[in-house]
C-alpha cells in the first residue's frame, strides 16, 4: 500500500504543478466563499472514508491510500496544504487521470464525483487542513460527525436481530454487541448509506451487499451457548471495525 501511495503521489504532484495552479488562482479571485470544512469532514466521512484512512476523520478504509501518509513527505518537504486541497480537488474530479499507474491489477478504482459543485471545495480543504495533521479535530469540527459503533447491544426479538450499518457511512454497524436465543434466526441489516456492506456469520449465513436503504439479510440457526461473530464481507471493513459478537442465550 505504502508504495502504491507513493506512485500515485508522484503523478498528482506533477499534475497539480502543471495544471492545478491557474485554476486555484481564478477560483480566489471570484468572491467565492470560504469552504465549510465541517460539511467537508461530514461528506468525508460519508463519501471517503470507506476507502481511505485519514486520522483526524477518524476513517479506517484501506481500498485506497492512507492519506496522511500520501501527503506527509510532501508537507514535508514544504508542499503548502493549498497545493494540497488542489490535488484532492482534483482527485475527485478526475481519479482515473491520477490513477492510471494502478489501472487493471483488478484493485479497486476510485469513482469519479462522489461529490460534485461546492461541496468538492469542501471536502478537498478539510482534507487539506487535517492531512498528517497529528492531533484531533477541534470545536465545531469535533462535533461534526457522531462516532460510530458507539449505539447499545442489541437483542432479537421474535426470532429478528436487526443490526443496522452505521447510518453516516462509517465502517461499523450501529451495535457492536447482541443477544439472540438458540434456534432459527433471522438477521438483518439495514444500510442507509451509500457505502456497500453486508453482514455475515461464518456457518450461520451470508446476506447480500446493500447500499442506500437496503437490507442484507439471511435466515440461519443459531447453537444454544455459543459466541458468534457477526461482519461486513465488502473487503477492507471487516479489518477497518466492522464487527461485533452475537451471544446466545
Ligand atoms: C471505492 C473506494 C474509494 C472511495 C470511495 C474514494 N477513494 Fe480516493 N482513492 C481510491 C483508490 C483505489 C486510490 C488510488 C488509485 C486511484 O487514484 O484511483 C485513491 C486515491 C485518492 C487520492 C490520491 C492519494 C495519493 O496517494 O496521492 C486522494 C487524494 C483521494 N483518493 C481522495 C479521495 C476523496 C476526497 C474521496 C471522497 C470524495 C475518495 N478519495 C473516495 C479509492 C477510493
Amino acid at each position: 500500500m505504502r508504495r502504491t501511495s507513493a506512485t500515485t503521489h508522484r503523478a498528482a504532484l506533477g499534475l497539480a504543478l502543471g495544471v492545478l495552479a491557474p485554476v486555484a488562482l481564478s477560483a480566489c479571485g471570484n468572491g467565492k466563499t470560504d469552504p465549510d470544512l465541517v460539511a467537508g469532514k461530514q461528506l468525508f466521512v460519508q463519501k471517503c472514508g470507506a476507502c481511505h484512512q485519514l486520522d483526524r476523520a477518524d476513517t479506517k478504509g484501506v481500498s485506497g491510500p492512507d492519506l496522511d501518509e500520501a501527503f506527509r513527505q510532501a508537507l514535508a518537504d514544504g508542499m503548502g496544504r493549498n497545493s494540497i486541497e488542489g490535488m484532492v480537488a482534483e482527485q475527485i474530479r478526475h481519479p482515473a487521470r491520477l490513477g492510471e499507474g494502478q489501472r487493471g491489477k483488478g484493485e479497486v478504482v476510485m469513482p469519479a464525483d462522489l461529490v460534485e459543485g461546492e461541496s468538492v471545495t469542501d471536502v478537498a480543504a478539510y482534507v487539506g487542513q487535517v492531512v498528517a495533521k497529528g492531533g484531533e479535530d477541534t470545536g465545531l469540527l469535533a462535533e461534526a460527525v457522531k462516532k460510530a459503533g458507539a449505539g447499545k447491544p442489541v437483542a432479537a426479538k421474535d426470532g429478528k436481530l436487526v443490526i443496522p450499518a452505521d447510518p453516516t457511512g462509517q465502517l461499523a454497524y450501529q451495535a457492536a454487541s447482541a443477544t439472540a436465543p438458540a434456534g432459527p434466526i433471522e438477521v438483518e441489516s439495514p444500510n442507509e448509506s451509500g457505502t456497500p456492506h453486508d453482514i455475515v456469520i461464518d456457518g450461520v449465513g451470508k446476506g447480500e451487499v446493500v447500499q442506500n436503504g437496503g437490507i442484507s439479510k439471511f435466515n440461519g440457526t443459531l447453537d444454544a451457548g455459543k459466541t458468534y461473530t457477526f461482519y461486513c464481507s465488502v473487503p477492507g471493513h471487516r479489518q477497518a471495525g466492522m464487527e461485533g459478537k452475537v451471544t446466545v442465550k
